[in-house]
């Protein structure tokens, strides 16, 4: 279709569609067009591609549009597997998306941190490109045809579900359970959640595998109601099956009560580390890296980073169900990991006790205001390993985090642009930053994971 109302307007107004040539992507993955200097964000568009691309938001600074066709690809385009909003760099050749994040690391820490020079390692690619993640969160809704979809959110879309076919990040037996699961509850006539009106009953299938183990667990969301919950966990095969209800009006897998409808509540999972093979018992609310192979990799790197010899303090701060503390109490001299979740830290005692780890200790609590009382019973550690949620440290964690005064800070970070800033911080504090690994754990997704190294100045 031609761009019908492209005129040079400085700011396109909400349903424009503007014929664009996408010159590079951002953090965050869009792709950058400029029109007479004023920037429009184009989800789907890779450096390269000429489209067209219809407005959805527009600002005074710069313009958030998505791609409606292709005019001309860029040269390197590669055919996509399979639609999948999560993984909208399965365009790009692999070695296009590793040298794209890593240049993204450089960028953040040079124009968000200030680091002209930045010590940035090239980045450790992925062992598996597809079908790597051990979690999926799906959404049910009600296609125009009518019928029920379990799939994932159209882009941009709180309202929209499309349906998956093959969801090409997660293994086969991921996919089989949503499809299992979708297929009983359309022959039982089940109505989806409505995100508007709020009326209907089922939200989400979440689906968690053990990619060690080949445990895999099945948790349906669903508001206030009744169904053959029994039968449908017989029916969607996963070896355990929960059962979230909540009335909550928000798109969260996180509200609500659960209930074990079948086999065990936690899922099970080994990750070798550091030449010790862990085992871990993860629940329901817990977070754990999203790609198994890939955490070795990631958490492997710390341990690297950390030069840990047996005799080191370590802190553990954001430490979840306590992937990194295990690891690393297997090679320091003991560990303490806070976390805010008190599930999570129930499964990191278990998993200490399971492991027959005794010189990990953790404790609930925002890091905010537990890091004070956690050095007065500690005593002051010699490495403190940070690996907060993707917005980063706030300046008063990071002050605390200081007052620590350890002598190696290892940082592992979902997000560049907070990691930026916060080794900024950190350096401005008395540390020197002296490397950044990035870690591919997240093929054909614009996601950056990386580990970086502060070593206190002496
Ligand atoms: C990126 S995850 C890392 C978990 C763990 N290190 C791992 O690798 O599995 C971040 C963790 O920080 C926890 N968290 C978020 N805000 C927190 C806070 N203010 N204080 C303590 N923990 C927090 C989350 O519950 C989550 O478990």
């Amino acid at each position: 279709m031609p761009p019908s109302t492209d005129v040079r307007r400085p700011r396109p107004v909400r349903g424009e569609r503007l014929e664009l040539s996408i010159e590079s992507l951002a953090h965050g993955g869009s792709g950058v067009a400029r029109r007479d200097g004023y920037v429009v964000f184009v989800r789907g568009g890779v450096p390269g591609d000429r489209v067209i691309a219809e407005v959805a938001k527009s600002k005074r600074a710069y313009a958030e549009a998505r791609l409606v066709e292709l005019v001309e690809p860029a040269g390197d385009r590669v055919e996509p597997r399979a639609p999948h909003p999560g993984a909208p760099w399965q365009v790009l050749p692999y070695e296009r998306q590793l040298a794209e994040k890593e240049a993204q690391v450089r960028d953040a820490l040079s124009r968000l941190g200030g680091f002209e020079q930045s010590p940035v390692e090239p980045i450790v690619p992925a062992l598996e490109r597809w079908r790597y993640r051990n979690k999926v969160e799906y959404s049910f809704g009600i296609e125009d045809s009518g019928s029920l979809v379990l799939g994932f959110h159209r882009p941009g879309r709180f309202d929209r579900i499309d349906p998956v076919a093959d969801d090409v990040l997660a293994s086969e037996a991921v996919n089989a359970v949503r499809e299992r699961a979708l297929e009983w509850c359309r022959a039982e006539g089940l109505s989806a959640w409505d995100r508007r009106s709020g009326a209907g009953l089922l939200r989400n299938l979440v689906v968690r595998e053990g990619r060690r183990t080949g445990r895999v667990q099945a948790r349906l969301v669903t508001s206030a109601g009744e169904l053959r919950v029994p039968e449908l966990a017989a029916a969607a095969g996963a070896d355990s099956f929960l059962w979230t209800r909540t009335g909550g009006v928000a798109e969260t897998t996180r509200d609500g009560e659960t209930m074990t409808v079948s086999g065990e509540a936690a899922l099970e999972e080994e990750l070798q580390v550091l030449g010790a093979r862990l085992r871990f018992a993860v629940s329901a609310e817990a977070f754990f890296q999203t790609n198994t192979d890939m955490a070795e990799v990631l958490y492997g790197a710390a341990a690297d980073l950390a030069a840990l010899t047996g005799r080191e303090r370590v802190f553990d701060l954001f430490c979840g169900i306590g992937t990194i503390s295990l690891a690393f109490a297997t090679a320091a001299g003991e560990v303490w990991g806070v976390e805010l979740v008190p599930e999570a830290v129930d499964d990191a005692r278990r998993n200490a006790r399971a492991n027959s780890i005794d010189n990990a200790h953790f404790a609930v609590g925002d890091v905010r205001r537990s890091l004070r009382p956690l050095l007065e019973e500690a005593g002051p550690p010699d490495v403190v390993v940070i690996d907060p949620p993707r917005a980063g440290l706030s300046a008063k964690v990071v002050r605390r985090v200081l007052e620590t005064a350890a002598r190696r800070i290892v940082y592992v970070s979902c997000n560049p642009t907070t990691l930026a800033p916060n080794a900024r911080q950190l350096v401005d504090g008395g540390y020197r930053l002296e490397t950044v690994r990035p870690v591919d754990m997240f093929p054909q997704t614009p996601h950056i994971e990386c580990v970086a190294l502060l070593e206190r100045e002496t």
